[in-house]
């Protein structure tokens, strides 16, 4: 697909191309992958020794967090369906599952005395995978943190660097030498916009542009705490790689003025920069730490709102890589405006300062602000290769939402979007080395509960079994892994 193309027909909202899928074969080496997380799908919320997490105590303390008032006590039950699971994982024919530890199964009073039953559930899984010929892809934490830990102050309490690299470090331990890729944190972004920011996830905390960068702060050094440990303590015996998982949605400038293209940069640092700066360049983006350091002082404070990493803690943090995991799902147009006036308190959106909206004429889905842009992907692609230099990418969710109606839809979706990374890869050599598909089947969907659906295979929430059945989806997404190609007749 030509994806420059699209961006004039959204700029004049016309039509000049078709979308022309991709016809090259993806590299013989290339990770096809699907994924879940713990507490979406697992279930046995409190069994086997395993402590409550946040989102445990949020929805039993207040179910109207949740859209249908729904929790994850039973999810797809796949605390108990390890076999189950790995026969529609095997079904679909991918190379690699991602799927999450419960720290709460491993560690359940956050640090000290391990949980056998919890490893041994894990290692039951990645046992049936690996029979199964699926490698391994492991979040450590996918947001369910401890409910024992928030009650000390959780990830904002400066042990948490501690306390997460503990926990890591026991799943190197216990599950290294079989897992080839790691992910320390699932979207931070979320962890603390979502946790800290608008309080819209667990632990529902509402402190836009302040708790939310306290929490960013944390993220990214526990983050590197556990690549360090990992590097120097497993690496060389378990030869994995270990990376962390950002999302952003796509930006694309409202217009082809310096002052949109900037807008839409700007908002590409606040969601994605905030992490991978430090961690692929070396300290926050300028525009980020210029932008709230000055906003900040005018609004009386001495000092950021956006804590500043120390020379020593800069340094230790650049580099804590192995490859770019990237959760890439929609997108956004942006404006540039006037700056916002300063007021207290802040709002994310003031520091970030631009206008963001959706076209009418992109097409929408069951979420909220959710599009069908599968074009956006290229040039988003394109910006991290320019921006990190061309680190390995691997992009660790993409899928489709719905209310279990426009399968067909879900198929053009993943089809678009492995159209144009195949693009990105051939005609603008960026480094793609792996997708996932989110989801292997329906799941939690946090606070929208079970109302909306990801799933390759739908799953049956009214029957005790949970039964899981294929949908026309994730049989085209078994025919691209079959043929590592989008079209019936592919060329090398
Ligand atoms: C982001 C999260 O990683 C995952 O937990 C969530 O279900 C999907 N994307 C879809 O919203």
């Amino acid at each position: 697909m030509y994806s420059y193309c699209c961006f004039l027909v959204f700029l004049f909202n016309i039509c000049l191309c078709e979308d022309i899928i991709n016809n090259k074969r993806f590299p013989s080496d290339f990770i096809f992958s699907v994924g879940t997380s713990a507490y979406q799908i697992e279930g046995g919320w409190n069994e086997d020794g395993k402590s409550p997490s946040i989102w445990d105590t949020t929805v039993h303390s207040n179910p109207a967090f949740i859209e249908d008032s729904s929790n994850g006590d039973i999810a797809c039950d796949s605390y108990h369906k390890i076999e189950e699971d790995v026969a529609i994982i095997k079904e679909l024919g991918v190379t690699h599952y991602r799927f999450s530890i419960a720290w709460t199964r491993i560690l359940p009073n956050g640090i000290g005395e391990v949980n056998e039953a919890g490893v041994a559930h894990y290692k039951k899984l990645i046992k049936e995978l690996k029979n199964n010929g699926i490698s391994p892809f492991v979040t450590i934490f996918h947001w369910d943190i401890p409910q024992v830990l928030q009650d000390m102050g959780g990830i904002l309490n400066s042990s948490f660097v501690s306390w997460y690299s503990d926990y890591a470090r026991e799943c190197f331990n216990r599950f290294g030498d079989d897992v080839g890729y790691w992910i320390t944190f699932n979207e931070p972004q979320q962890i603390c916009t979502g946790g800290y920011g608008s309080g819209v996830f667990a632990p529902a905390v509402k402190s836009e542009g302040l708790l939310e960068y306290l929490c960013a702060y944390q993220v990214v050094k526990a983050h590197a705490k556990a690549w360090h440990i990992y590097d120097s303590e497993f690496r060389s015996k378990q030869n994995g790689k270990i990376s962390i998982a950002l999302d952003t949605l796509a930006f694309v400038p409202a217009s082809s003025s310096p002052s949109d293209k900037e807008a839409a940069n700007r908002m590409l640092h606040f969601t994605l920069g905030l992490y991978a700066n430090p961690i692929f360049l070396g300290d926050y983006p300028y525009v980020i730490k210029a932008r709230i350091a000055a906003r900040s002082a005018a609004e009386g404070r001495n000092r950021s709102r956006l804590p500043e990493f120390t020379q020593d803690e800069i340094d230790y943090i650049r580099g804590t890589h192995d490859f770019f995991g990237l959760n890439a799902y929609s997108a956004f147009v942006i404006e540039a405006i006037e700056d916002p006036p300063v007021q207290n308190p802040p709002s994310t959106w003031q520091d970030q300062g631009v206008n963001i909206y959706i076209p009418s004429h992109w097409e929408g889905t069951a979420q909220y602000h959710f599009v069908v842009v599968p074009w956006t992907i290229r040039p988003l692609l394109n910006w991290i290769k320019n921006t990190y230099n061309n680190p390995g990418i691997i992009i660790t969710e993409n899928g489709y939402p719905s209310k279990g109606d426009k399968d067909d839809r879900r198929e053009y979706y993943i089809r678009g979007y492995l159209s144009y990374i195949r693009d990105a890869m051939i005609e603008d050599d960026v480094s793609v080395l792996g997708y996932s598909v989110w989801s292997l089947m329906d799941n939690f969907e946090w606070t929208l509960g079970y109302t909306l659906k990801y799933g390759l295979f739908n799953v049956d929430f009214s029957s005790a079994n949970r039964t899981r059945t294929i949908r026309p989806s994730g049989e085209f997404y078994k025919k691209v892994i079959q043929t590592r190609c989008l079209v019936e007749n592919c060329v090398e």
